[in-house]
């Protein structure tokens, strides 16, 4: 019987080499799937290719929001990979403070890499994906695409604008057979919201918020992961699925 879900000998290039892109790149690893882990984290990047079960993965340094360092990038994944067959982006960056004291630069930090970083990536793994007649992007939103948390407004205008991006994305490329989607989670434990969840106010707000009781786990992220990078998710595009335990829903 054939495994929709197979991924083994997939070239993907997981960009974001933090809490939730190690995580997942090890969920494909271990399903045979030959990865290209890039970062602005040097040393991120070198420990978690290093991790990866299965031969032949590579590391790349990226900047996100340079495109020549997108370019370079997607080159080197098709170059380890012998082509592109999906991205996983999870490079982004969290700002939170009221907006009357938001530093503007924190405002326009995360409208850079979390939005504009998005499309530059997209863009230059999109121009391959249409040669080769097809691929996968996929980009992590957040569950701020749609709900409002106090103190979010650079976060939340950015996945906002992420999830509106990967509609667009998904409408110019169908016809080439590249799907883009998004992932939106709730909170996951991570290097990003680990210093806020320390905060009993924060945490208690967002605990009181998710209907199911707990935080996101990085595994509770693998199935739509592989949903969206395999053969099963041949006709998704353009959506943002929320894995949440219920937090878009209250
Ligand atoms: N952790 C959560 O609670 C949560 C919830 C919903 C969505 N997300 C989203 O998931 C994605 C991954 O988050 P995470 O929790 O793994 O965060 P993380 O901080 O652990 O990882 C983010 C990574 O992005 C990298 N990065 C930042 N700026 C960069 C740049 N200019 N170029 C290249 N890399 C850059 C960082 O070095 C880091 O390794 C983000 O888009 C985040 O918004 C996270």
């Amino acid at each position: 019987m054939t495994d929709i879900f197979d991924i083994e000998g997939r070239s993907i290039l997981v960009a974001g080499a933090g809490g939730i892109g190690a995580g997942i790149a090890g969920e494909l690893a271990r399903r045979g799937a030959k990865l290209t882990i890039a970062d602005v984290d040097e040393a991120a990047i070198d420990r978690v290719r290093d991790e990866l079960p299965g031969d032949g993965h590579s590391a790349c340094t990226l900047n996100i929001t340079d495109e020549d360092s997108c370019a370079s990038t997607v080159a080197q994944a098709v170059a380890n990979g012998g082509r592109l067959d999906g991205v996983l982006n999870a490079v982004g960056i969290l700002r939170i403070a009221s907006a009357l004291e938001l530093p503007i630069k924190d405002f326009t930090a995360s409208m850079n890499i979390n939005v504009t970083g998005a499309l530059l990536i997209a863009r230059q793994a999109g121009k391959v994906m249409i040669d080769q007649g097809g691929g996968r992007i996929v980009t992590l939103a957040s569950v701020s695409s749609t709900v409002a948390n106090p103190n979010y407004a650079a976060y939340a205008s950015s996945k906002a604008a992420l999830t509106q991006l990967t509609r667009v994305l998904a409408v110019e490329w169908a016809k080439h057979q590249v799907a883009v989607n998004a992932i939106g989670p709730a909170v996951v434990p991570t290097p990003m919201s680990n210093p806020f969840m320390t905060d009993p106010e924060y945490r208690a707000y967002q605990m009181s918020h998710i209907p199911m009781g707990r935080m996101a786990t990085v595994e509770d992220l693998f199935g739509t992961a592989l949903l969206l990078l395999s053969p099963a998710g041949a006709f998704i595009t353009g959506q943002t699925i929320y894995v949440d335990g219920g937090r878009t829903l209250v």
